[in-house]
């Protein structure tokens, strides 16, 4: 993806933060996924009293868009409710790996539109298994 537009899918992954469903951790997150063709794809953390069932903001994006149809995918921006840079979790950088080019998909952890660090999927999950 361009450069230029990364503060604009920053900017949806807030939108998507704030339905983060997070009674527990409190700790909010959204992310933005961008597919080949430039829709973008919401997604919030979604907790559970069992905690077990709770599915990440960045899984919540990808299966919203793997059920439309979609499986070209471009980048995800993601962003938390603490003044860091948020990685994903290990098990989302595997769902990742299911469906995003390891050598171009972008993942851009983000603590404002214009304040992030960007990786790509081989970076955050070298030695990946897969089909
Ligand atoms: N969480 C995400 O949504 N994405 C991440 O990459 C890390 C963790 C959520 C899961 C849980 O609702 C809360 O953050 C605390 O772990």
């Amino acid at each position: 993806m361009d450069t230029a537009d990364i503060p604009g899918l920053i900017r949806e992954a807030y939108e998507a933060q704030k339905f983060s469903y997070a009674p527990y951790s409190k700790f909010y997150v959204g992310a933005a996924l961008l597919t080949a063709q430039g829709r973008i794809y919401r997604g919030c953390n979604i907790e559970n009293a069992a905690y077990s069932p709770t599915n990440c903001a960045e899984r919540t994006a990808i299966f919203k868009a793997v059920s439309e149809g979609e499986r070209d995918f471009e980048a995800i921006a993601i962003v938390g409710s603490r003044d860091e840079y948020l990685p994903p979790c290990g098990m989302c950088r595997q769902v990742m790996q299911e469906f995003c080019d390891r050598k171009t998909f972008q993942i851009i952890l983000a603590k404002a539109p214009e304040d992030y660090r960007a990786y790509r999927l081989e970076e955050m999950l070298p030695e990946a298994f897969g089909l």
